[in-house]
């Protein structure tokens, strides 16, 4: 069930009426409305995909999705919700895991979608600066004859949206090489709550002109105003890529394995992600990438994809190649076994184990997702202790949680607890929080690594966050927002 937000705790806010559509109207032409309410009269299936999440865990009500092709479009719709005080959700590809993207009420969804130009692209810095809608795949795409990438890769690619994606800050499997997108954002522009342009477009690597505006909108999903450009430096495309994916006996050879692989492959490795039994198991299951063979398979307590990316192939394969020989020569071995790509298909189909976790999960039930930072030594200590929290509490079988799974990005300390259960029910959640947040809390972690706070975790910010940075969080949310119109219910408990 969504959290349920009392209507209460939300600011004063209207529907969206009639004559705002009449208003909405006047800005954007009728392809660009969509609304159940006469005269437009939408059917509602039409706004379904707006009003619920990927999961499909969150359920908004909104009644009107407006899309806008430009930033002076957003401005003007953005400028008469301020003054009607009518709630604006931002949205991109809907992609989202923590329920920030849709409506908590009947809130208007701006969608994005159709704001996907690219704007420049220069080749000796690397610089490309476009428009917030663009979808992160063809942004890629883009970048290929440039001889450039992305510094960001997610296994949404295909339909997350850069200005979604600098909104959540996403994480994902590029940022043990190229860190995380405060840095790798030099400019955003920003339509603010009260519908003006802020412009912190400058393709600039260096800028210390006082405070850095643009980073407060980096992960403020949506609460603070809405992204509709972004600069950001893209890197040069690697010209030598593998992978293997390493099967472990044990849990306890994923931190000597992460010191090892590290100390041989130093600046080529680009990739450290860590994937349990279990949901190794489901990917193979839910048919994502192509199977282990038995062999390879047998004894795995968990597995390893390494990824390498670099200038010289002869050079990174001869460095792949020995640290492969040295572990599995040593005595003990950290792995079992190694199996490395020999062809693009194979080094896609490794991958595509990895990145099809969050998909098998979601085809195999509910899943319950803590995306949690913690130290490396203690993932499968969360992952073991909540499954067997969940025993104790008579909710481990069939109907209720079927799976308790972790994987994640060894490399930036982030675990993905997945619970899969037959149905999302109050006695799961409530079993699950605080449970999980306490242990969160107890090793000094983050009940937020990459995937934001959305609607799921505002009333569990205070694991994370001290009281000061959460009243200063508060103060900086009204400054910007005074009337309370911007993705209301999100981050913030109101
Ligand atoms: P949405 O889901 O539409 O929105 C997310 C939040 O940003 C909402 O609060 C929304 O209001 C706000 N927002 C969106 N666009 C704008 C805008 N232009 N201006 C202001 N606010 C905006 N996340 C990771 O961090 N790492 C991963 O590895 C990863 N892998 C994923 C794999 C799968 C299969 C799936 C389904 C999700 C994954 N995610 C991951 C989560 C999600 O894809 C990311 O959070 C992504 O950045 C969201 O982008 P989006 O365009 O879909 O945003
Ligand atoms: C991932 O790393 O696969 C993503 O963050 C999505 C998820 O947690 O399932
Ligand atoms: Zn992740």
């Amino acid at each position: 069930p969504s959290r349920a937000f009392a209507s209460s705790s939300l600011p004063q806010l209207n529907s969206v009426t009639e004559a705002d559509l009449a208003h909405f109207a006047s800005i954007l032409p009728p392809s660009a409305i969509l609304s159940t309410l006469r005269p437009s009269s939408t059917p509602a299936s039409e706004l379904e995909p707006f009003n619920n999440d990927w999961m499909n865990k969150y359920h908004g009500r909104s009644t009107t999705v407006l899309r806008p092709r430009s930033v002076q479009e957003v401005s003007a719709i953005v400028k008469h919700c301020n003054k009607r005080r009518i709630g604006v959700v931002p949205q991109g590809g809907n992609t989202g895991l923590v329920g920030g993207s849709v409506p908590v009420k009947d809130e208007l969804v701006i969608s994005l979608g159709n704001m996907s130009k690219i704007r420049s692209f220069d080749d000796v810095s690397g610089v490309l600066v476009a428009d917030a809608g663009c979808i992160l795949q063809s942004l890629s795409d883009f970048l290929i004859p440039h001889d450039h990438i992305v510094p960001l890769d997610l296994g949404s690619k295909g339909s997350c949206q850069i200005g979604g994606n600098v909104s959540t800050n996403a994480g994902g499997l590029r940022l043990l090489r190229y860190g995380s997108l405060h840095g790798s954002v030099l400019g955003l522009e920003v339509v603010l709550p009260d519908g003006i342009i802020l412009d912190l477009l400058n393709n600039l690597r260096k800028d210390n002109t006082g405070y850095d505006l643009k980073q407060l909108f980096i992960g403020a999903e949506g609460t603070l105003g809405i992204v509709t450009g972004i600069s950001i430096l893209t890197a040069a495309a690697p010209h030598a890529s593998n992978n293997v994916m390493l099967a472990l006996p044990s849990f306890a050879n994923v931190l000597p394995l992460y010191k090892e692989v590290k100390r041989q492959l130093s600046e080529i490795l680009s990739a450290f992600e860590f994937i349990d039994r279990r949901a190794y198991d489901l990917a193979v299951k839910h048919g994502q990438g192509r199977a282990l063979d038995d062999a390879d398979v047998k004894g795995a307590e968990c597995f390893v994809l390494v990824e390498t990316s670099g200038s010289n192939r002869e050079h990174d394969e001869q460095k792949l190649n020995k640290l492969l020989e040295d572990l599995m020569d040593a005595e003990p071995s950290l792995i079992n076994t190694g199996v490395m790509a020999t062809s693009p298909a194979q080094f896609s189909s490794l991958w595509a184990i990895r990145e099809g976790l969050t998909e098998a999960m979601a085809k195999e039930g509910k899943p319950y997702k803590y995306d949690i930072s913690v130290p490396l030594d203690k993932f499968q200590e969360v992952v073991d202790t909540t499954r067997e929290h969940l025993r104790k509490k008579g909710l481990l079988h069939e109907g209720a949680v079927e799976h308790v799974v972790g994987y994640g990005h060894v490399g930036d300390g982030n675990l993905h607890l997945n619970v899969v259960a037959a149905a999302y029910t109050p006695e799961i959640e409530a079993a699950l929080e605080p449970f999980v947040y306490e242990l969160v809390g107890k090793y000094k972690g983050s009940i937020s690594a990459e995937h934001g706070i959305g609607v799921m975790k505002t009333h569990a910010l205070q694991y994370s966050k001290n009281a000061v940075s959460i009243e200063w969080m508060k103060r900086i949310k009204h400054l910007f927002d005074p009337n309370g119109i911007m993705n209301p219910g999100k981050v913030l408990e109101l």
